[in-house]
């Protein structure tokens, strides 16, 4: 593993077995996530982005399981973890999490306590990894949770959950995670439920902490915008595979995949006196059980090769340093 990467992840496959049949949620990802740096992962609704994130941690609950591929990490003391050779329920895994690594979770509600206020729970967590006192960790909960942009927040303390709005408790979990000081923090569409300005005062908060404490992010989002603005790194996905990656600046200044190119032209663009019209990707992501044969993405392809890019896989193909695309047009001699 590389000196600078935190987190290696080579030919990961993350399959669901149902009783219909089997989806291949993640099949066959690699990417590293560098120490300090923010690693933007985007992708259209159910392209494999959270049950990534989740193989990190090992939180794939049956029927799910990684079925291929392995997670590296390296830890404080510079010694080589491999994270799916523990068993998900070991001591080893439980130390990586909120320690090692912390998650803001798309769903708040499933990680929060219904029984306990936030304040408790947001305490709780800074007394495990900051060891204060009680009184010292109740002062800090308060300021973190002004922090996050909770109004009267020496009031909602004593708060429970379903006393809050949705955007309300996603501040919570933000300020859970936060006050980890963890190593990476995983970000799954952390502020998608979150108006604009509130939006904008997440970022920067996760920004000032990244940079205290060196944090590397791996940042979930729809957002393109976003992405351009917080990444260092940037993963795009489409049907559990990479389609591209590369240093944010390469991959939308010079993007590849014609599922990127798409997705790009997609954004609507203000020009002087008019918005541009915008270019919707034709056609939908498939059902996952009807992925289609070759590149998942050549039915809605511009550029599809008949007779290649439906019948084979398509190439991993270098283009530079940490930067890749998966598509025949890039084959070695084209
Ligand atoms: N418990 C489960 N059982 C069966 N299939 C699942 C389960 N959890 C996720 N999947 C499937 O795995 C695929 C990837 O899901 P995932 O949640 O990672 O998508 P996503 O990229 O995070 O989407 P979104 O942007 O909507 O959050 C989807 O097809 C989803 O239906
Ligand atoms: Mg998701």
């Amino acid at each position: 593993m590389n000196k600078d990467t935190l987190v290696e992840v080579a030919g990961l496959k993350t399959y669901f077995f149902t009783d219909e049949g089997v989806v291949k949620s993640v099949d066959g990802v690699s990417f590293a996530i560098k120490k300090g740096k923010t690693l933007c992962v985007v992708g259209e609704s159910g392209c494999g982005k959270s049950i990534t994130a989740r193989s990190i941690l090992r939180l794939i609950d049956p029927p799910g399981k990684i079925v291929e591929g392995s997670i590296k990490m390296r830890k404080t003391d510079g010694t080589e973890l491999d994270i799916t050779a523990l068993s998900p329920k070991s001591p080893e895994i439980r130390n990586v999490r909120g320690a090692e690594i912390s998650m803001i979770f798309q769903e708040p509600m499933s990680s929060l306590s219904p029984v306990h206020t936030i304040g408790e729970q947001v305490q709780e967590t800074i007394r495990l990894h900051l060891k204060l006192s009680k009184e010292d960790a109740k002062e800090r909960t308060v300021a973190v949770l002004k922090e996050v942009g909770i109004p009267k927040a020496e009031e909602r303390y004593d708060s429970y959950p379903f006393q809050l709005s949705g955007g309300m408790r996603q501040r919570v979990m933000i300020a859970m995670a936060l006050s980890c000081k963890s190593r990476l923090l995983i970000a799954d569409e952390p502020t998608t439920a979150l108006d604009v300005t509130t939006q904008a005062n997440i970022l920067d908060l996760i920004r000032d902490v990244q940079k205290e404490y060196d944090m590397a992010v791996m940042f979930i989002t729809h957002d393109l915008g976003v992405v351009a603005e917080i990444a260092d790194d940037a993963m795009v996905m489409y049907l559990g595979k990479v389609v591209e990656r590369g240093p944010v600046d390469a991959v939308f200044h010079d993007p590849k995949h014609p599922y990127l190119v798409s997705l790009l032209k997609s954004i609507p663009k203000l020009s002087a006196d008019r918005i541009e019209r915008l270019d919707s990707i034709r056609g939908m992501v498939p059902h996952p059980f009807n992925r289609p044969k070759g590149c998942p993405f050549h039915p809605r392809c511009d550029r599809v090769m008949p007779g290649r890019c439906d019948t084979e896989t398509p190439p991993r193909v270098i283009l530079g340093p940490e930067r890749e695309v998966t598509c025949f047009l890039y084959e070695e001699g084209k």
